[in-house]
């Protein structure tokens, strides 16, 4: 079987990482296209090195600009690769612009598409990202995903009969660098002062509306707890645009962290502030509550026995994040950590 996996941005190179091996390990023929959404070597090299997975066979260089210029420019860019390549079939992941740009290309090139991580809904249509999964799915061949929560999203959308749910693959890596960490008991990257949240802001709800990462940056800044803060370019291009400080007395920042680093500081975390997805979805597997600064969130699971809190007034930041730890949770809503053997079934058992 051959597969050209389409990605761009961080979190894709996570879910990459698994099902890169289990097509290798299977001897299927993997064929990887960047299209270069992201490209500060923080942001992808050391994601390819780190969780071992080939480097991209192409690599289409677009880089930021704004929605329409960039997927457009990997419209380009995807035609061209797709041409010269005839695979049985072509992998999206998650939501990004590159997840929306590879499911657009290849259908209408007639070649069958595979979405991982279908199904997702926050049901606010103001996020790019929602956009690019409901598209995204409409237009895929077969609809991978990981909860029954999104198998229930695809079929109130008639999309049932090309949905299978196969698990979360973030769980599969995530697992294997947890047991990973504790066999070699690297030291914690984490402050040797005491405990501290871990912090990651990004989305565009938050760091573009005006006054809203002020207001979200000084709530942070008034917490009594000790703050690492790992941040995204986007975060910390916005706050030099507006001469915010990301640094305070109580807050440390750090680059964006490779994985291994990532799922090291959660695990020494004593809660998690965030906006990401894969990050909510990481402290509940990991045991760490975690507070989200969204009013919704897709992987509703994680807010299950209060493991992961919606904060919509910033002034409950504090009482949020310093709340009694949640009881522990035996349920696996997000997989068994062997997902990518059930993806790769699935795509097998589609090929004639
Ligand atoms: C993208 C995804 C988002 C995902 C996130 C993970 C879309 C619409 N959004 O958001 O779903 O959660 O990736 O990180 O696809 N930048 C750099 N260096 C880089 C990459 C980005 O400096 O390597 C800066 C640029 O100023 C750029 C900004 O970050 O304009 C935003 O990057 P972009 O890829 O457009 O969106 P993300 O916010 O990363």
């Amino acid at each position: 079987m051959k597969i050209v996996s389409i990605v761009g941005a961080r979190p894709q190179f996570v879910k990459l990482a698994p099902i890169d091996n289990q097509l290798r390990e299977e001897g299927h023929e993997h064929v990887i296209v960047h299209t270069g959404q992201h490209y500060d070597p923080g942001m992808s090299d050391v994601f390819f090195n780190g969780l071992g997975i080939q480097p991209p066979d192409r690599h289409l260089a677009v880089g930021s600009d704004t929605h329409g210029r960039q997927t457009g420019r990997m419209l380009t860019g995807l035609d061209e690769v797709l041409e010269s390549l005839t695979p049985d079939w072509v992998m999206v992941y998650g939501d990004t612009n590159s997840t929306i740009a590879g499911a657009l290309s290849a259908t209408k090139m007639h070649i069958r598409v595979a979405h991982l991580e279908a199904g997702l809904r926050s049901f606010n249509r103001r996020m790019p990202e929602e956009l690019n999964r409901v598209a995204t799915d409409h237009l895929s061949d077969l609809c991978l995903a990981p909860t029954s929560t999104a198998m229930t999203h695809l079929a109130t959308e008639g999309l049932s009969e090309r949905s299978v749910m196969v698990g979360d693959v973030m769980t599969d890596v995530l697992f294997a660098t947890r047991d990973k960490l504790q066999r070699s008991s690297v030291p914690a990257i984490a402050r040797s002062d005491g405990d501290y949240l871990f912090v990651t802001l990004h989305r565009a709800e938050n760091t573009e509306p005006p006054g809203r990462l002020a207001a979200i940056l000084r709530a942070i800044h008034d917490l009594p707890n000790q703050v690492m803060l790992s941040a995204h370019p986007r975060l910390t291009h916005t706050a030099q645009q507006l001469g915010l400080n990301l640094a305070a007395p109580n807050t440390t920042i750090v680059e964006p962290l490779p994985y291994e680093s990532l799922v090291n500081a959660v695990t020494n975390a004593s809660g998690v502030i965030t906006d990401s997805g894969g990050l909510q979805k990481e402290s509940f597997l990991l045991g760490v509550p975690c507070t989200t600064v969204r009013d919704e969130t897709e992987w509703v699971e994680t807010l299950q026995g209060g493991w992961n809190v919606l904060v919509k007034n910033l002034d409950m930041l504090g009482e949020c994040v310093n709340r009694p730890t949640p009881a522990p949770i035996t349920s696996e809503p997000f997989g068994d950590g062997k997902s990518a053997a059930k993806v790769v079934r699935e795509l097998q058992q589609r090929v004639s």
